[in-house]
């Protein structure tokens, strides 16, 4: 446990300027060599700290963003190697999420006013001794170079102010340097961080340059991604380069209406000698630029501009590829729309004025997420805020987390009275999905009060009978029919969605308190769950037939087993798989049912339209995005018309990974592999073929080690070749076969194939 000596510290004065604050001080003698150097850092803001010039080490946007209200993070560095006998502590400070623009309605500012920097430094001697640095009155602080820095907006550099005398012990402080004050600030707020820091994780250089018809010149780095461009310039003293983002071009030119009000544009003035600019205190979600000013030829800037890829350094640990390219790049997609909403928290999107934590979002892509990287402590450190911010608004999960909608002025947005199908369901699916993924039972437990408080409040929404039918909804989010500007006006029912997913999270609360040995709790909420249920098929169920007859309620029905009756579920599965064909296999569901609706037509043995409609390549699909050359998962299923126009709703952005939820589908049904037991001790390997795939194959570190499937269909035969990890066993589940179990090892096995083209839907290309 850190004893805090420290003291959060801002700049006596006001800067026109991010401000720069720094101490110096000599390495303790008489007490031997420095075994151990370690510097814990945090910040109101985001900082950046420098040992004698040189960064403490690769992580960005220092401390990222909780609720910090409650809680602030530090981070750690042992920086034994960046000592000098004088050395120079020195930290950059940003506005961040702190103090910078949050939200859509112009907000800022919305923690405090005052960016303030907290930084301890504990260096100990061979003989015991520690040197404690650490910030405090004693320190200066000084205007930069950043005269203005958003996350929104951008950054603004002048490098004419550019000097890194500041960074040594030599510095003479120029005027307008001046002291620092301290900041009152609990330090019980401050808590170590679980997950990965956001680094920079991949360079990009761009592919094209072109002068456009309007004459602008642009870049096209070929990839949608999140993070900045790093530019290397030279041109006259105090003249200016802008460069601004934008994911998609329109009529030839930047497509900014999506962004709304994030100017997304960094302003470089130059210094006159050799600049290198990187605007490390904002990001930008784009695949193009467009960059006036520059000095040089257009044909320069392929060498000059690099994209420099960041987000949380998440380890990868799945994997994914088949024989259809299409879906090759939609599962591509999916990785790039994951990589640039993991950014320090789970965003809906990365590039206009929003990039909030929306609960509804991961409560769907969250299993999804789990096998691509290994996400445990970084959805569990969001999870913390989830639990914060729930107690704070009494039981009701919000909209989003961390949550700034609470600051926003009444009739902003809905108030948040009650909780919200799906998007407070995150309270409990987003834990169950890390308990499947990785077998850690500690995640329920953390999360159990904020699960239980979750559904114990639906409970007291439902009606006398037990159906979720009042209170704000967004429903079916985005489903395709509705029109652009109304999202929430879907076709299905918002009361069945609701009521389906009481029942979800019910059900899962129920098992999660059998699990940890509640067994009061598990009898008393599992009554609940089947009290819902039991509503759910006399209100909205007739012969298997469920209220408002659409895709979504049938996905959700079949796959939260909220029918019992086996005729039921069978006639629900006929026509699902019916409205599939009749829409010509366009997708016709949204957030609430695009997850489910392929493993709902596959549990009632309606695979192959399940892969005809995944295959389908018409708008809306989920390839239609891949056909006009999306490089990661789009918000709306037409974010882009097949005009080339911008789809003319508010809310438009083609980074968003709700929709991607499907490629957990893709990884268990045709890569086939999924956990049988939580944590995959036994491991499902259940790959089904369909549509016009001849080989898929998929991996997976599981916390036990490497799990592995290829199969290739040659004739009638389904070669596989399979690989289990130690510690492990696996059930091998093929259509048409009994389960055979298989110890740890690599094997191959070949078997006959089993007609899966029971039904008519087999593309017949
Ligand atoms: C976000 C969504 C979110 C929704 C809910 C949008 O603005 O981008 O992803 O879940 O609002 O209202």
């Amino acid at each position: 446990m850190t004893v805090w000596r420290a003291q959060m510290i801002t700049p006596a004065a006001r800067f026109d300027s991010a401000p720069l604050m720094r101490t110096q001080f000599d390495l303790a003698g008489g007490h031997g060599p420095v075994i151990a150097a370690r510097l814990s850092l945090s910040a109101l803001g985001v900082c950046e700290a420098l040992l004698n010039g040189r960064p403490v080490g690769p992580e960005l946007l220092t401390p990222g963003w909780t609720s910090y209200e409650w809680r602030v993070r530090y981070a750690q560095h042992d920086v034994i190697d960046l000592l000098a006998s004088t050395t120079v502590l020195a930290i950059l400070l940003g506005n961040g999420w702190y103090r910078g623009r949050l939200g859509w309605t112009g907000m800022r500012a919305v923690y405090g006013d005052d960016r303030a920097a907290f930084a301890q430094l504990e260096i100990t001697y061979a003989d015991g001794h520690v040197q404690h640095i650490v910030t405090d009155e004693s320190w200066r602080a000084g205007p930069g170079a950043i005269t203005a820095d958003d996350l929104y907006d951008g950054q603004d550099i002048d490098a004419r102010r550019h000097d890194d005398a500041w960074l040594t012990p030599e510095f003479v402080e120029p005027a307008g340097w001046d002291g620092v004050r301290v900041v009152d600030f609990d330090t019980d707020r401050l808590s170590p961080r679980s997950g990965p820091p956001v680094t920079r994780t991949q360079q990009i250089t761009p592919e094209r340059v072109w002068t456009s018809a309007a004459g602008h010149t642009l870049l096209d780095f070929g990839q949608n991604l999140v993070g900045w461009i790093r530019l290397v310039a030279h041109g006259d003293a105090g003249s200016e380069i802008t460069v601004r983002h934008a994911e998609v071009l329109e009529d030839g030119e930047l497509g900014i209406r999506p962004l709304r009000t994030a100017a997304a544009t960094d302003r470089y003035i130059l210094s006159g000698g050799n600049d290198i600019f990187e605007p490390t205190l904002t990001f930008h979600g784009f695949r193009y630029a467009q960059v006036d000013g520059w000095h040089g030829t257009p044909q320069d800037l392929l060498d000059a501009a690099t994209a420099m890829v960041i987000g949380s350094d998440l380890r990868r640990i799945g994997s994914f590829e088949c024989s259809d390219p299409l879906l090759n790049q939609l599962h591509h997609n999916v990785v790039w729309g994951m990589r640039g909403n993991f950014l320090d928290i789970p965003t809906d999107c990365p590039q206009r004025d929003e990039r909030l934590g929306w609960t509804g979002d991961i409560a769907v892509f969250a299993a999804t997420s789990a096998f691509l990287y290994d996400v445990g402590g970084f959805l569990r450190d969001w999870l913390t805020d989830l639990a914060l911010e729930q107690a704070h608004h009494r039981g009701v999960v919000p909209f989003v987390v961390p949550d700034i909608l609470k600051y926003e002025a009444p009739g902003t947005f809905m108030p948040l009275i009650e909780p919200t199908a799906v998007w407070s369901d995150a309270a409990v699916w987003v834990p169950w999905a890390l308990w499947q993924a990785y077998g850690d039972r500690t995640v329920l437990a953390d999360q159990y009060d904020s699960m239980t408080a979750h559904v114990r409040r639906v409970a007291t929404l439902l009606s006398p009978d037990g159906l979720w039918d009042s209170g704000l909804q967004l429903g079916d989010w985005l489903d395709p029919d509705a029109p652009p500007e109304h999202p929430a006006r879907a076709k299905a029912d918002p009361s069945v969605v609701a009521t389906a997913c009481a029942y979800h999270s019910t059900a899962l609360v129920a098992q999660t308190a059998d699990i940890l040995g509640h067994d009061a709790d598990h009898a008393s909420l599992s009554a609940l769950a089947q009290r819902i249920r039991a509503a759910f098929n006399r209100h909205y169920v007739t012969d298997g037939i469920v209220l408002s007859d659409c895709a979504t309620v049938y996905a959700l029905a079949i796959a939260f087993d909220l029918l019992p009756d086996a005729c039921d579920r069978a006639t629900a599965g006929e026509r699902l798989a019916q409205l599939v064909i009749q829409n010509d296999f366009r997708v016709s569901t949204g957030f609430a049912g695009t997850p489910y609706v392929t493993d709902a037509l596959t549990m009632t043995g309606h695979i192959e339209t399940a892969y005809r409609l995944l295959q389908e390549t018409g708008c809306p699909s989920w390839l239609y995005p891949v056909t006009m050359g999306a490089t990661t998962i789009w918000e709306r299923w037409d974010s882009m018309l097949p005009n080339g126009s911008i789809n003319p709703g508010h809310m438009t952005s083609f980074n968003h990974y709700a929709l991607g939820a499907v490629a957990d589908w893709m990884h268990r049904t045709i890569g086939g592999i999924a956990p049988l037991a939580p944590g995959y001790r036994t491991i499902l390997i259940a790959p089904q073929p369909g549509g016009t795939l001849t080989w898929a194959e998929a991996g997976l570190d599981t916390p036990h080690g490497r799990a592995h499937v290829r199969w290739d269909l040659d004739g009638d035969t389904i070669n596989l070749k399979i690989t289990v990890p130690e510690g492990t066993n696996a059930i091998l589940r093929l259509p048409g076969h009994p389960d055979t179990e298989l110890p740890p090892g690599t094997r191959r096995i070949s078997r006959p194939c089993a007609s899966p083209l029971s039904d008519s839907t087999r593309p017949t290309s």
